[in-house]
């Protein structure tokens, strides 16, 4: 069997990966969300090997909704955190890929950060960000304009 501490999937070893999954389940019972009835939860892995939850926060007025994503990076970002090693969605459907709020992704993480998606079996799919979304538009492409570039 393969050792858990030293097989790696994107950079993660599989600790780190079922301890994801964990962290992420326990932030998706944190979700507010009276609305949709779909529970998002977050776990972002810092670079200093330290986990930030978060959760989608509906609201009534429903455009004001925050993305489970969106509430652990501007979470992590508040607590000082810049780098990211990957990240985390739990829900409560399988098969396991159905997560796609990922502007807020985009301008925080590497194109090569992997996400991985958890469903409600602890199953899950990875990809990195550029598979997820191919010619994203992110930070750099305003760099870009700034210094004149296309
Ligand atoms: N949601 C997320 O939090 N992340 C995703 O990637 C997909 C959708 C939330 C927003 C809303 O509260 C609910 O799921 C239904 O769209």
């Amino acid at each position: 069997m393969s050792d858990p501490t030293t097989t790696r999937i994107h950079g993660l070893t599989t600790a780190e990966i079922e301890l994801l999954g964990e962290r992420s389940a326990a932030a998706k019972e944190l979700s507010y969300s009276p609305y949709s009835h779909f529970r998002v939860g977050c776990a972002v892995l810092c670079e200093g090997g330290e986990i930030v939850l978060g959760a989608n926060i509906e609201n009534a007025s429903y455009p004001v909704t925050i993305c489970a994503e969106r509430t652990a990076l501007s979470r992590a970002r508040l607590e000082g955190r810049t780098t990211f090693r990957a990240l985390a969605v739990s829900t409560d459907i399988s098969p396991p890929g159905k997560m796609r709020r990922l502007g807020s992704i985009c301008e925080f993480c590497r194109l090569d950060t992997p996400v991985f998606m958890f469903d409600k079996t602890g199953d899950y799919k990875v990809l990195t960000l550029e598979q997820l979304l191919p010619m994203s538009f992110g930070p750099d492409h305003l760099k870009k304009v700034e210094q004149g570039g296309q």
